[in-house]
């Protein structure tokens, strides 16, 4: 594996059973690579397949056929990822969409973003109180809100909280499932700032899941459309923006909201109609660094 791959998967299909012989294709032959340090960002309709994709990243699902190489380490091998399990506990960190609502009632602000240093047995170098004080500072929250408990606070504060928790344990990778889907315009402008500082700051690799291009257009640095558990295109965002080649892709791009509300109300959404060639097709690369499932392109 190059060097430079944070994280390369290859040809993962994952499957959930249903009743009797019944079975949903959740992740059809899903292969790309995240590069270290840089911000990949992974898009699709509902049901598309994001979250079941960073489930098996994060360990949390085992993949019915395919790799997961992290830092080299094939961490779909059981094996591998028993010998390696500290160190991917830590240096793999998740957030998502519901974090900020599943953080302990009872505990306070400051022993929930500690805590995952506790569980892995790491002292830091300043007190608790302190390395506390500093992730929730990164989080854009300051150290007023060390003492209080999860149900004081508005849901964004809640996910900056868990956001904080995450950063206490100093991760290469972030994967983070719609980390802001649930907040308001404002709150989530603010924290794409936020996402876009931190990376620079922080220097981590950071998979961000999205609905819609909007925010990953500012954020991240290439995108992965997904449409029905396939990736139907990756490229560099500019690339992807300037130049979609999946019918899907463009698509979503055509449903981005205008912010003029004039325009958005005579606006019409097209639909994806989707087209077995296209989907069936190989991922290629018609142009360097991008790559679209062929089939027909020329709609
Ligand atoms: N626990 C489960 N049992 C059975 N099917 C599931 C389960 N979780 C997800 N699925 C199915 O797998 C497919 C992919 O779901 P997934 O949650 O990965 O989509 P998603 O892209 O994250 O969607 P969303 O944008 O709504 O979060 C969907 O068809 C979904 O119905
Ligand atoms: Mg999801």
């Amino acid at each position: 594996m190059a060097v430079e791959n944070m994280l390369e998967i290859s040809h993962l299909t994952y499957v959930f059973p249903l009743s009797g012989n019944l079975f949903i294709k959740a992740l059809d032959d899903v292969s790309f690579s995240v590069r270290r340090g840089e911000i990949f960002g992974l898009v699709g309709e509902s049901g598309s397949g994001k979250s079941t994709l960073a489930r098996l990243i994060m360990n949390v699902y085992q993949p019915c056929s395919g790799r997961i190489f992290y830092k080299g380490i094939d961490t779909a091998d059981p094996r591998a990822f028993r010998q390696n399990k500290g160190m991917l506990q830590t240096s793999r960190q998740f957030i998502f969409q519901d974090s900020g609502t599943s953080l302990n009632q009872r505990m306070k602000v400051e022993d929930i973003v500690t805590e995952p240093l506790r569980i892995a047995g790491r002292k830091p170098d300043v007190s608790y109180r302190r390395t506390a004080s500093e992730a929730l500072g990164q989080a854009g929250l300051n150290e007023w809100y060390l003492d209080r408990y999860p149900a004081n606070l508005s849901g964004g504060e809640r996910q900056r909280v868990a956001i904080a928790r995450a950063l206490v344990m100093e991760p290469e990778l972030i994967v983070a499932d719609e980390p802001i889907a649930s907040l308001d315009a404002s709150m989530q402008a603010q924290m794409v700032n936020l996402f876009h500082r931190l990376q620079e700051e922080r220097e981590f690799t950071f998979l961000f899941i999205a609905h819609d291009l909007a925010m990953v257009k500012f954020l991240c640095s290439r995108v992965g459309v997904m449409y029905r558990g396939r990736l139907v295109e990756v490229a560099e965002t500019k690339e992807l923006f300037k130049n979609p080649l999946h019918a899907y892709t463009r698509v979503l791009m055509a449903s981005i909201p205008i912010p003029d509300p004039r325009k958005e109300r005579g606006r019409k959404i097209p639909v994806y109609e989707p087209d077995s060639e296209e989907l069936a097709g190989e991922l290629l690369e018609a142009a360097p660094g991008h790559l679209v499932r062929t089939g027909r392109q020329d709609q």
